[in-house]
């Protein structure tokens, strides 16, 4: 049977600022949820927050960027809305950018990343299914941009992609320039072949960012998919950061959970931090974890699934970075983020241009260029 897993994800308020969703919030989308199952338009729905942003995860039968999965999305979305704004919650709505979506939640607001796959335990490359969901908040969408060139370009750190003949048959790597407004600018790039045209675009994390990554050896089969949207391209403004989410699937033909996580013990520099405005590192985090810090640091957590041959996939799932060794990486983390955040605005460690362009640093700057002059 072909399955789809959606992972739809939305900041739609959080508690005393941009920390975490109430308890009323995720028990009134759960339970909408639960209904959805029982009615059967998704077999299986789990929902869960990484810092101020509920992620929706769902297997069903519709296909990718089906309206009846994504209208649903979003009326629960708009629904628990009403529960944030009636308790007054910091930002309620706040990623819900347009009045109603043509049927599609892509370019609405909401982070979303699908993956169609067959599930039959008499495939001979796929009998069983395991994937990996990584949700990022207080970041850029092209905070996946290292993890990914590392964990499929770099033998380095993969070395599955020496020892697995399956992984050594390479991949093909979606880009989106996220920049472009009319329509999605795209390139494929073949990898091993392309490793270093890919680096040239992924180098620019606020401009470029992997949308999707497919198998060579078993082309039909999408191992990733990310959203990669620009909330600011869509409001106009600032209006919060896009917190991208990504599916990576394991195992078999493709990477294994451990070479995919290995990326994160790095603390890699990403667009985000408090007002989105800083370059900060990422720090991975159990699920459910508010963001309480200073800076509003860059969080990512990870939860690894199975799913069985009807698309059910909730009864356990891994909490990949709740073992305490990350706590070591945390402390690593921290420590990076203190010295770094010593340099204030300047250079390097304030949002680049182009991000800045969306804040109120473009109308300071607007009074002070009528104020430049031309020397004689
Ligand atoms: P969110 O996008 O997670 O709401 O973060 C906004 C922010 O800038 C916090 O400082
Ligand atoms: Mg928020
Ligand atoms: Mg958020």
């Amino acid at each position: 049977m072909k399955i789809t897993f959606s992972v739809i994800k939305a900041d739609i308020g959080s508690i005393g600022g941009h920390t975490k969703p109430s308890k009323r919030m995720l028990a009134h989308i759960r339970s909408l949820v639960a209904a959805a199952v029982d009615q059967g338009l998704i077999i299986d729905g789990l929902v869960t927050y990484t810092g101020d942003d509920i992620a929706i995860h769902m297997s069903h039968t519709h296909g990718k960027g089906a309206e009846k999965i994504h209208m649903f999305a979003w009326n629960v979305f708009t629904s628990a809305t009403g529960v944030a704004a009636t308790h007054g919650l910091y930002g309620a709505g706040q990623d819900l950018l347009v009045d109603a979506p043509a049927g599609n939640v892509n370019g609405a607001g909401p982070a979303v990343a699908e993956i169609e796959f067959e599930r039959d335990r008499s495939s001979k490359h796929r009998p069983a299914e395991a994937f990996l969901v990584f949700a990022a908040d207080k970041c850029g969408p092209g905070a996946y941009n290292y993890p990914l060139y590392s964990l499929f370009c770099d033998p380095m750190r993969n070395g599955g992609l020496l020892l697995n003949p399956k992984l050594r048959e390479g991949f093909s790597v979606t880009v989106i320039d996220m920049e472009n407004k009319d329509g999605d600018r795209v390139i494929e790039l073949n990898i091993p072949e392309r490793i270093w045209d890919l680096a040239v675009l992924l180098q620019n994390t606020d401009r470029y960012a992997i949308e999707s990554i497919h198998s060579r050896f078993a082309p039909e089969e999408q191992i990733v998919a990310a959203s990669a949207t620009r909330l600011h391209n869509v409001a106009g403004k600032y209006v919060g950061k896009d917190d991208p989410i990504a599916i990576v699937r394991t195992q078999g033909a493709f990477p294994a959970p451990e070479e995919a996580l290995e990326p994160f013990l790095l603390g890699h520099y990403v667009t985000g931090g408090a007002r989105g405005s800083h370059v900060m590192p990422i720090m991975p985090v159990p699920i459910g974890t508010p963001v309480t810090g200073a800076y509003c640091l860059p969080l990512v957590s990870c939860l690894a699934f199975s799913m069985d041959e009807a698309g059910r996939f909730t009864d356990e799932h891994v909490d990949m970075f709740a073992n305490p060794v990350w706590a070591h990486t945390r402390i690593k983390i921290q420590e990076k983020a203190e010295e770094w955040r010593r340099g204030g605005f300047i250079g390097a460690t304030m949002a680049g241009e182009a991000e800045l362009a969306y804040t109120g640093m473009i109308d300071a700057m607007d009074k002070l260029n009528q104020e430049f002059k031309i020397r004689a």
